[in-house]
């Protein structure tokens, strides 16, 4: 955001107390927000209550802050909530050398989610989709009619359509599309897969199956790319090395696996921090990386004249309203820290940390190996944990 710098240099230096100064000082972090992390963050044990049930107490994690993101020409102080040692780090320093290539840059779709509407039996499968159309302007208008308040807000239904999965058996599905505004829109959809079934039933025809929202939202997608100079991440020998780590990734599901997970352990850490259903995002994000018939890589890394360009193109359903965006005192601070004015915004921000977060295991797996830069920060922790090296 502009007047803030997300580039605070020996942060990780200072006492807890010092770097939630230099967050006043140079992230706009405001007082109120400040003395709550001071008092350690967390949830209140009522408001957990609340949130979930048969509850005894309150789980912790880290929350730490990913700096140097520079995202669209604005400066970004990224929480991430995780146990791993080395992933706040791995997304700073990678992010300080994207930076380097004038940042991140990236759009997100509306916020497109889908609802499933599963049928059973339907007779003259091969009629469904004309009969579906046939009754289009009444399904949305029964599914707007549900979501009164979204639709207010000028979101609601957008398009539909029907997939016949087995036309001997007459199973069949229809998609409708909802836009969700700044919401993750999970309950809205179920509400509208409800609503919408009926009319739908009426058409087709057969028995209604699930009523659902698929958590691989195809229509919610989010675009994500860098460009990062060989000398910001140590010459063009490494910058060759994490190419062609990409490409082992392209042709081995095993490694892609692996390369997924270091790039959702960026989306991942964001997203427990800011309150999102991360559950959902892998879901989707691993649906999506099987999606062309294989499993493969979500993001990718590609050799220019002068660099690397790193991208991704993803389904991502969070928000910035509704769920425990309200309900969790440290997710409204986790978000009065990152500074977001909405869902698609959010969304980028997410695929920024994930890529950087790749770039990062990459830049390690083809240069010096994981273990010595992880094993220096877990020494930091434990004083026991020696590296272990073979005798030559
Ligand atoms: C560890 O959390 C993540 C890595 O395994 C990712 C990768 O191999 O790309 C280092």
């Amino acid at each position: 955001m502009a007047g803030h710098s997300s580039r605070i240099s020996g942060f990780y230096r200072g006492s807890v107390a010092e770097r939630l100064d230099a967050l006043v000082e140079h992230a706009g972090v405001d007082g109120a927000v400040r003395g709550y992390f001071a008092t350690g963050g967390g949830l209140a044990i009522d408001a957990a209550d609340r949130m979930s049930e048969n509850v005894i107490a309150v789980h912790g994690l880290p929350l730490g802050v990913a700096l140097n993101f520079t995202i669209n020409g604005h400066d970004h102080v990224v929480p991430m909530a995780v146990e791993e040692a080395s992933v706040v780090a791995a997304a700073s320093n990678a992010a300080r050398m994207v930076r380097e290539g004038g940042g991140f840059h990236g759009t997100a779709s509306a916020a497109v989610m889908t609802a499933q509407v599963q049928f059973d039996g339907v007779p003259d499968a091969g009629s469904a989709e004309a009969r579906v159309a046939a009754v289009r302007d009444e399904v949305f208008a029964c599914g707007n009619a549900s979501i009164p308040r979204m639709v207010e807000r000028g979101f609601g239904c957008r398009d539909l359509d029907v997939r016949v999965l087995d036309a001997a058996e007459g199973i069949v599905v229809v998609h409708v599309y909802v836009d969700v505004g700044d919401a993750m829109g999970a309950n809205t959809v179920d509400t509208v897969a409800e609503a919408v079934a009926p009319v739908l039933q009426h058409a087709l025809g057969g028995f209604v199956g699930l009523r659902i929202l698929s958590n691989l939202p195809t229509r919610r997608r989010v675009h994500v790319h860098c460009d990062v100079p060989d000398a910001a991440l140590g010459g063009a020998e490494i910058a060759d090395g994490i190419a062609r780590a990409s490409r082992f990734a392209s042709l081995d599901p095993y490694r892609a696996c692996t390369h997924n997970k270091g790039f959702m352990n960026g989306i991942d850490a964001a997203a427990v921090a800011l309150g999102q259903d991360w559950r959902s995002i892998e879901a989707g994000a691993h649906a999506w990386a099987a999606s062309k018939g294989t499993y493969g890589p979500i993001s990718t890394w590609t050799r220019t004249a002068t660099g690397l360009r790193g991208e991704v193109d993803m389904p991502l359903a969070v928000g910035t309203v509704g769920g425990s965006t309200t309900a969790h005192a440290g997710v409204r601070a986790a978000f009065a820290l990152l500074r977001v004015s909405d869902a698609r915004e959010l969304a980028v921000v997410l695929a920024a940390v994930g890529l950087a977060s790749n770039l990062a295991a990459l830049r390690a797996l083809a240069g010096e190996g994981i273990q010595r830069g992880h094993m220096r920060l877990h020494h930091r922790k434990h004083e026991h944990a020696e590296p272990v090296s073979c005798p030559k």
